[in-house]
Order: structure tokens, then C-alpha cells, then sequence
């Protein structure tokens, strides 16, 4: 299925019923990824899974796509959908920082936060610096070397070195990327606010689930961010990276039940 807002075509999974659940996935994937949670949760939720522009299945439109963009994209893709009332909004990584871009501009359509291996802080000048020579080359060589250098650092050591299908399946949907999805987004990482003075003042339910064996994320920083959140909850998954979601997914799933269920 796909909703058109102006200049793209968002494609997205929507299935089960009840309080809209909003799944962002992150850099460089796509709803794909999120496919164990649109089995295990459409009987609590209405889960609803977009591409984001220039990921998976939605059209690949050049230029830098700032958070704010992608969160823009997000609320046009509900009043497509006509959804208003407030989501379950959970970002995985640079979906969490769309969410926190969502939360900044529209905290009336959020009912909840999952922030899952994510982190508040902009890039770091070293960072910065990183996403741009990245981005020159994806330009260059094409999406492959991006996509061979960083699927090691997705996953846990373990699940990197013993679950060979979960490794095929974040290959196989990395590899989806279109150029323009990667640099668009490389280069919005890159000028990413930074959200951490907007910790404080979150003042809806906020889960933050992170992997024990995050190697992106270091799960030092989902402990900071949930300090700094009035009233957050910190799930640690053990022997999860950081695609927690599709390595450990029952007990992602778990967590996720347990946080709708409080709402
Ligand atoms: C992601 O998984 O979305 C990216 O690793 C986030 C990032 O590069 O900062």
C-alpha cells in the first residue's frame, strides 16, 4: 500500500486494529525490519509500518533529508490515513531521532514513546565529519560498501557470528536502500539537532528498550536518556545489538505488550 503526500509516495504496512502503534525504522533499512512486530502486536495495536522517503518501497527523491522532514512525511502520512488520534510513536535508531523531531513539532499526536537504540545527542564533530565522507562514498561506489562496513556493528557480537538467517535478512533489506535514501539521510544524521535539553520536558509514557550488546549505541546512553526523562522505563535486552527488534523479538515484543498495556 502506498499514501502520496506532496513530491513522494510513502509505501507502509497497516494492520491490526485499536490505538495506532507507529513504527520508524532506522538507517539504512526499512518496514521490513519491523515484520515481527506487525505479526506479534496487530492483536493490541493498529500497527502501522512506513518507508521512509528514499527507503524500501518509498520513492527515492534526492537532497538532504533532515529529521524534520522525515517527521514532517510522518504526520502527512497519518492525515493521509486520517488518523488523529495520538500514536504509540517507536523509533529505532534514526527513527528515534525522527520521533524526537515528531515529538518536537506535534506532542498532540503522541501517546507514547519507544525509544529503541536510539540516542539524543547530535553527531559529534568526528561524526559529522564521518557521515559526509560516507556519503561521498556511497556516491562514488554505490550503496554496497556502505551497507558490507556497518552490518557488522547492527547486530551483537553472537548474532553476527551464530544467526546466520537474522545476518541475511538485515543484508537483504539494507541492500533495498536506494542512493538517494542513503545519502538523504546520511546528510540529515549529520544535521541533526540535539535533543537532549527536550528530555525533560517529555511529559507522555516513554519506554526505552535498548540491546545490552549495542555496538552503534552504547546502552550507557539509553540509561542517560532515561534518567533524564520524567518517568521513563529502561528495558535492556540481553544478548541483543542493535537490531534488538529482529534479534530478540519475543522479547521486544514482550516489552512493547507490557508498555501498550500501561497506556
Ligand atoms: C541507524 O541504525 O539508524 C543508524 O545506525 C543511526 C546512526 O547512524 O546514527
Amino acid at each position: 500500500m502506498h499514501v502520496n503526500i506532496p513530491g513522494v509516495s510513502l509505501a507502509y504496512t497497516d494492520q491490526g486494529a485499536g490505538r495506532p502503534l507507529l513504527l520508524v525504522h532506522g538507517f539504512p533499512l526499512n518496514r521490513q525490519m519491523w515484520a515481527p512486530q506487525v505479526e506479534g502486536l496487530a492483536d493490541i495495536a493498529r500497527v502501522l509500518a512506513p518507508d521512509l522517503r528514499g527507503h524500501g518501497a518509498s520513492s527515492a527523491v534526492s537532497g538532504v533529508y533532515p529529521m524534520e522532514l522525515l517527521a514532517n512525511d510522518l504526520a502527512v502520512f497519518l492525515d493521509g490515513l486520517e488518523i488523529d488520534e495520538p500514536v504509540v510513536l517507536c523509533g529505532l535508531s534514526m527513527g528515534g531521532y525522527v520521533a524526537f523531531a515528531f515529538y518536537r513539532y506535534f506532542p498532540e499526536r503522541v501517546a507514547g514513546l519507544v525509544l529503541a537504540a536510539t540516542r539524543a545527542k547530535a553527531d559529534p564533530p568526528e561524526g559529522r565529519a564521518n557521515r559526509w565522507k560516507l556519503a561521498e562514498k556511497a556516491r562514488t561506489e554505490g550503496i554496497q560498501p556502505i551497507v558490507e562496513g556497518m552490518l557488522p556493528k547492527m547486530l551483537a557480537p553472537a548474532t553476527y557470528r551464530d544467526n546466520r538467517p537474522v545476518v541475511e535478512q538485515a543484508r537483504a533489506i539494507m541492500q533495498q536502500t536506494a542512493l538517494e535514501g542513503v545519502v538523504g539521510a546520511l546528510l540529515g544524521m549529520r544535521g541533526r539537532v540535539d535533543s537532549t535539553a527536550l528530555l525533560a520536558e517529555i511529559d507522555k509514557p516513554v519506554l526505552v528498550i535498548h540491546g545490552a550488546a549495542d555496538q552503534i549505541v552504547p546502552p550507557e546512553e539509553a540509561q542517560a536518556m532515561q534518567e533524564a526523562i520524567p518517568g521513563a522505563r529502561l528495558e535492556l535486552i540481553p544478548n541483543a545489538g542493535h537490531l534488538l527488534n529482529l534479534e530478540r523479538p519475543a522479547l521486544f515484543n514482550g516489552a512493547l505488550r507490557a508498555f501498550l498495556e500501561t497506556l
